[in-house]
């Protein structure tokens, strides 16, 4: 793929794709990173005096508009990000849209504008990536800068299509996530560890198989954990697991061995009767678990046993929390573990990169996202990263 500084840019519309879902409460964005996080590419373009045209999707609207859903309401917090002013088109994909974006950089002089496009999923020929809507899109610039790595697990016009139209370069942020991730599972430096946390074993089948194969150490924690314990025999009291799955634990658990892969499974739990903050909670050993109270933590020896593996390690990837995170104290192995790699990265010791659903809340509130080498801004996209599936949006960049 080509980077940002390979295009000419000069009197050219840029149409960026980039990835501001964000969460939004009353009417506010309460967390803007993925705002922040595509200022350097609307400031490298016009830089190399180009206007960016932003392309983006909020939420899951059904292929129609629907005000509910309109970027609007992100506009306020992508002008506070940028320190200027952003025109919003709302006029259709087309020539209402063309002209609005002909009349704007006809106005504007010497300022160059930065332009916001209303949400492009209010277009069904958006997600089925129909050719008449990707000529539509074209027609609105001259260069395709795709910024949006979170975005890139979807076949879209604006993710895929466009980069087979204009010419086409990844921005920024594109670019830091795609070799930051080159680092952690590409041509990472051994050995390499990958911590895989979170509720549900079958939400992450793909990536534990993919996993196996591609690192040398896997510490399983959450929920996951407790359906490979009962896979192994391990009685887990009323704990969450999913039973039906020991087979399939049992089986990841061959597929590591037979490719040299260590599986680090909780040695001591944190236990409790019941499911709420402070709740009274015992530590016990893994095969002591009674049988009316639920794992909600890894134990402290469990998470002495991660702080030593990860010294030994060059390279870490993380997904997912080791427990119950949101109730505290049973955030306990989430942040000892979080916080020994924040460590590790800022002695040089270690290269640690992040991703995916729950991830970054868990780090934020451990208060070691900024400790890690990098902090990915993608959900899905992360996951089937992880799970060693092409990106049609990478993929359309050319590779
Ligand atoms: C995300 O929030 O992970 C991305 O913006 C993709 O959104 P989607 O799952 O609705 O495609």
């Amino acid at each position: 793929w080509k980077r940002l500084e390979e295009m000419d840019l000069r009197g050219k519309r840029v149409l960026t794709r980039v990835d501001i879902n964000v969460p939004v409460s009353d009417g506010r964005v309460s967390d803007a990173t993925r705002i922040e996080r595509i200022v350097p590419t609307v400031n490298a373009i016009l830089e190399a005096g180009g206007t960016p045209i932003l392309l983006a999707h909020f939420g899951r609207p059904k292929g129609r508009p629907d005000p509910a859903l309109s970027l609007g309401v992100v506009l306020p917090a992508l002008e506070r990000a940028l320190g200027r002013g952003v025109f919003f088109v709302e006029a259709p994909i087309g020539d209402g849209a063309r002209e609005e974006i002909a009349s704007i950089r006809a106005k504007d002089g010497a300022d160059a504008p930065v332009i916001l496009l209303e949400n492009v999923r209010f277009y069904p020929g958006e997600t089925a990536n129909e050719d008449g809507f990707c000529d539509a899109l074209a027609a609105l610039g001259d260069v395709y800068c795709n910024d949006a790595f979170s975005a890139a697990h979807r076949a879209h016009a604006s993710t895929e299509g466009l980069a087979r139209r204009l010419p086409a370069c990844a921005g920024r942020l594109m670019e830091a996530e795609l070799s930051a991730l080159e680092a952690a599972l590409g041509k990472p430096a051994r050995p390499v560890a990958a911590v895989v946390g979170g509720a549900k074993v079958s939400t992450k089948l793909d990536l534990l198989s993919n996993l196996v194969t591609r690192v040398d150490h896997l510490i399983i924690g959450g929920g996951m954990a407790n359906t490979f314990l009962h896979a192994q025999g391990v009685a887990i009291g009323t704990s969450l697991a999913e039973k039906d799955l020991a087979d399939t634990a049992r089986r990841i658990l061959d597929e590591a061995e037979r490719a040299g892969c260590t599986i680090h499974l909780p040695v001591d739990l944190v236990v409790a009767r019941e499911f709420r903050a402070e709740a009274p909670h015992e530590i016990v050993a893994r095969d002591e678990c009674p049988p009316d109270a639920m794992i909600l933590d890894a134990g402290p020896e469990s998470v002495r046993a991660i702080v030593e593996l990860l010294g030994r390690c060059k390279t870490l990837v993380w997904n997912g929390p080791l427990g119950a995170f949101e109730i505290p104290p049973f955030d306990t192995a989430t942040n000892g573990a979080a916080r020994e790699a924040a460590v590790l990265t800022a002695a040089g010791q270690l290269v640690s990169v992040a991703g995916g659903g729950d991830t970054v809340a868990a780090l934020n509130q451990a208060g070691a996202a900024d400790g890690f080498s990098y902090v990915s801004t993608a959900g899905g996209a992360f996951l089937e990263w992880m799970e060693g599936k092409t990106l049609p949006g990478v993929a359309a960049l050319g590779g």
